[in-house]
């Protein structure tokens, strides 16, 4: 008999499963609206799909290249290189992954050794501590505070150590739906010049910003470019995050490192998924306006909700909307989330989930990537409340 408990070492003591799919498996046994796990409901566009039904009818069904798709690989260079200026080699600097969860574990193992600390915004989307973790390093937190959520780097500066190898922006920010300036940008430039510190920069949400704000990528700002790898999702750019095809961008002495570690967890990524979505990205009009529908649908979210008790929080980019509920209750937020789950049938997430302490401040994250009438029924139950 093998005795696990004493023979495996947990790799992740105390791991539990994510509170997205607790709240998502909740909702849908009891039936509630779920704007819990950040989840488009609506189609996704049907020329796309004819697109990957094309790729496996014409037989691209089999592996693609370990660093993915060269068409693939050359329509990011371009979108990067129209969009923010820099122009990264589709040879050697871009990966295609599966999905932008992969393409972190693979960013983060490659750099990050035992001993290695890595500095941590949070609330912080649940992924980057584990990984740091397994990878036998350790989450520094900077915790943002206050409701607007802004960095104060002076202090965020004071968490760097001679063992800081990394630290991990994320811009449009899950979950408090903030996003980085120009002038964050240059501050992050100043703190790490003249250090060896690395960046990972999770920008899965850049195409979702909103009140004409522009997005800040790495890659406008050519001295930060130089140490980070860039990180994206085409399932939020699409609608297709069930595709699981992500990217990362980094200079080429990084990204051997990265091949090296994406190819013994994957290969490669799916391939039809690949081809068709190199021919749908071609045309930018396919998705550089997708800010516009999402700004619609957040102002209409905001206009549904205006006769509850709740409070809205900015939100200037992602498909999230905070709402404090200290009007209506003081309970803890995971009770008050279970409670409004069961009792007014709304799944959200809970604020405290994304804090390593459970700091919780009565705020709850509602996704709003849905229909209007998924919109309309969930706010009348929530304007009950
Ligand atoms: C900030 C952030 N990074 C990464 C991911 C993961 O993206 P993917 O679904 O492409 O793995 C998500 C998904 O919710 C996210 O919100």
């Amino acid at each position: 008999m093998i005795h696990f408990d004493s023979h495996i070492k947990s790799k992740l003591p105390g791991a539990k499963t994510t509170i997205f799919t607790q709240m998502s498996a909740l909702a849908n046994e009891l039936n509630a609206i779920n704007l819990s796990q950040g989840f488009p409901n609506f189609d996704v566009s049907p020329d796309l799909i004819e697109l990957v039904h094309k790729a496996m009818k014409d037989g691209h069904n089999q592996y693609a290249p370990m660093q993915g798709l060269p068409e693939l690989r050359e329509e990011l260079s371009e979108a990067f290189s129209r969009n923010y200026g820099l122009k990264y080699d589709a040879n050697t600097e871009i990966t295609i992954t599966s999905g932008a969860t992969q393409a972190i574990y693979a960013a983060i193992t490659t750099v990050i050794n035992e001993g290695d600390e890595v500095i941590v915004i949070e609330p912080a989307f649940d992924i980057y501590a584990p990984t740091i973790r397994m990878n036998g390093g350790t989450p520094r937190p900077y915790k943002l505070q206050g409701e607007d959520f802004h960095i104060k780097w002076a202090e965020l500066r004071r968490l760097i150590t001679r063992n800081t190898k990394l630290i991990i922006i994320n811009t449009p920010h899950n979950p408090t739906s903030t996003v980085l300036s120009k002038k964050d940008m240059e501050e992050l430039d100043k703190m790490t010049r003249g250090t060896d510190i690395l960046v990972l920069s999770d920008e899965v949400y850049e195409h979702i910003i909103f009140d004409g704000l522009k997005h800040q990528s790495i890659a406008a700002f050519p001295n930060l470019a130089e140490r980070s790898f860039i990180i994206g999702s085409f399932g939020k750019t699409f609608h297709v995050t069930g595709w699981k095809t992500g990217f990362c961008l980094a200079p080429e002495k990084l990204m051997s490192e990265f091949r090296k570690v994406h190819q013994n967890v994957v290969f490669a990524g799916n391939r039809p998924m690949q081809t068709a979505l190199a021919a749908y990205m071609h045309n930018p009009e396919n998705y550089m306006d997708i800010n516009l529908m999402y700004s619609e649908k957040r102002d209409y979210f905001l206009e549904l909700m205006k006769s509850s008790r709740f409070t809205p929080l900015p939100s200037k980019g992602t498909y999230f909307q905070l709402f404090k509920y200290d009007r209506i209750s003081d309970e803890p937020e995971l009770d008050f989330a279970m409670r409004m789950t069961k009792e007014y049938g709304v799944a959200t997430i809970p604020l405290s989930y994304f804090y390593s302490d459970n700091y919780d401040n009565k705020i709850l994250r509602f996704c709003f990537a849905k229909t209007d009438e998924t919109l309309e029924n969930a706010s009348e139950l929530l304007c009950k409340i």
